[in-house]
């Protein structure tokens, strides 16, 4: 696993961050090119984050705070190409999930139905689809709604 720091996006973390999603799945099954991306990450609604490796970029991670009926929503989350399967997408997970932990009783996210290695990757850390949505960004795909609960299921805030 990489060492891994996050700190918050700054500079031009936006237009990289925005080029790493426009090169990789799933935002080129779904027709998110480099504007649309660059637009979703300088969003005054949401919080961009980058996380580093060796003083290099290597991922990113956008939330939404009270994306979802005022629980917060994982916008985005990727590691850069050459950065994947060695703990980045865990960490920002992780770093995203303390962040809201003690703020919120749950978070949430969308994975593509042509997404499945994503999917597994969300499960193993806790998250539990909640619904489908069904043609929801293209005609041919679902996006699957994904809950985790931040709070112990004891307290009744
Ligand atoms: C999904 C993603 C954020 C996980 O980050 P990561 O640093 O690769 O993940 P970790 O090293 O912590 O865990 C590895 C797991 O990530 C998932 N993963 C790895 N490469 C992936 C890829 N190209 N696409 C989707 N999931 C991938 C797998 O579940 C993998 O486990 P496996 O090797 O047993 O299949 C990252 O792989 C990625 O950026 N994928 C492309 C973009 C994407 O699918 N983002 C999610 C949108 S909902």
């Amino acid at each position: 696993m990489l060492a891994v720091t996050i700190r918050m996006a700054a500079g031009d973390d936006a237009e990289w961050a925005a080029g790493v999603m426009a090169s990789s799945d799933p935002w080129l099954t779904l027709g998110r090119g480099f504007d649309a991306c660059l637009a979703a990450c300088t969003s005054a609604m949401d919080v961009l984050e980058i996380a580093e490796t060796g003083g290099e970029r290597c991922g990113l991670v956008l939330v939404r705070p009270a994306g979802l009926a005022g629980a917060p929503y994982i916008v985005s989350i990727a590691a850069a190409p050459g950065f994947r399967s060695r703990g980045v997408g865990a960490a920002l997970l992780d770093h995203a999930e303390r962040t809201y932990r003690g703020r919120a009783r749950h978070i949430f996210l969308c994975v593509s139905s042509f997404n499945p290695r994503a999917r597994r990757f969300y499960e193993r850390h806790g998250f539990e689809a909640a619904g489908t949505l069904k043609a929801f960004l293209i005609e041919e795909a679902d996006e699957i709604l994904m809950q985790k609960r931040l709070a112990p299921a004891a307290n009744p805030a």
